[in-house]
């Protein structure tokens, strides 16, 4: 009997615990650290779905529903903020608008249904297998259109860190200066999710492709419909260039345009 009892015991201690620590701030003020695989009574555990995007198949995935999480956090108000920055282990943020969690449903996910270890055998861009805890943020991607042609975008895994933010304050060197218009202000939310990975402007931003802003706008060398046209259909300008157009789900994409051109002059010197 106490053989039996030491051997459960054992076995008990064996089988790995899920911890799933998430610190939840608003803006630089500590909200709340919950532990998401057991979140003591704030919400409960979904299995879910998904097409994944790296890994480029449906996976089951056990989640926290992520609206749901946000209002036992920080209280229905959450829901009139900008911005969410999901912020990795390595420091790795994404940055999205809020509206995203109100029109499509996400998941904090913390363990796979399919196997133990919480990794991904990635697809893409190369062949690698990545730990993705303590967790990740998946999207309903198989039911929902939008989502699933965003590809990636808004998927963060290793995601240890959640702040209530504005665009301002996530991308200080890209924000328009004050007043602006909510034309400048759509633009500049546009660029922060359709550019900034690529380009920089003042030294902000990628560097895959060239700046934007310093020492001249591209808005003073360009005609103007040769830089909307470009920023529509690149290869319909320059034949063999590697910048990708504006996406073709964006909505309203002609205005987006424009209001991606307005953003880019408010920033010219
Ligand atoms: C995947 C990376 C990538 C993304 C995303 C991207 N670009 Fe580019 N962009 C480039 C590269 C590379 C070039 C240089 C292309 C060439 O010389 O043919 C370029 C060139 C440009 C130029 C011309 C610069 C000059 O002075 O010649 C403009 C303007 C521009 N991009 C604007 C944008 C805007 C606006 C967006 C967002 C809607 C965007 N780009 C998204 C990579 C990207």
């Amino acid at each position: 009997m106490r053989y039996a009892i030491v051997l459960l015991t054992l076995l008990a201690a064996c089988k790995p615990e899920v911890h799933a620590e998430v610190h939840f701030a608003r803006g630089a003020t500590a909200v709340a650290t919950v532990d998401v695989a057991d979140p003591a009574g704030k919400v409960g555990a979904e299995d879910v779905t998904v097409y994944e995007p790296y890994e480029l198949r449906d996976i089951s995935f056990r989640g926290i529903p992520a609206a749901s999480l946000l209002d036992a956090v920080y209280g229905p108000k959450w829901r009139e903020a900008q911005a969410i920055a999901l912020v990795a282990l390595d420091g790795y943020t994404s940055v999205l608008p809020v509206s995203r969690f109100l029109s499509h449903k996400a998941w904090f996910a913390f363990a796979r249904k399919d196997r133990d270890d919480f990794v991904l055998d990635k697809k893409v861009p190369r062949v690698e297998t990545v730990s993705i805890a303590p967790t990740y943020l998946v999207w309903d991607s198989v039911k929902d259109g939008v989502v699933r042609a965003d590809g990636d975008y808004g998927w963060p895994y290793q995601l240890a860190t959640v702040k209530l933010t504005t665009f301002a304050e996530a991308f200080p060197g890209l924000a328009p200066p004050e007043p602006g218009t909510p034309d400048i202000a759509s633009g500049f939310e546009l660029f922060t999710h359709h550019c900034a990975a690529c380009h920089s402007i003042d030294g902000h931003g990628g560097k895959v492709g060239p700046e934007l802003n310093a020492p001249h706008s591209v808005t003073d060398y360009w005609q103007p419909q040769w830089l909307h046209q470009w920023i529509d259909n690149p290869q319909s300008v320059r034949k063999g260039t590697p910048m990708p157009g504006l996406p073709a789900n964006v909505p309203q994409r002609q205005k987006a345009i424009d209001q991606l051109i307005l953003y880019l002059k408010a920033k010219a010197h």
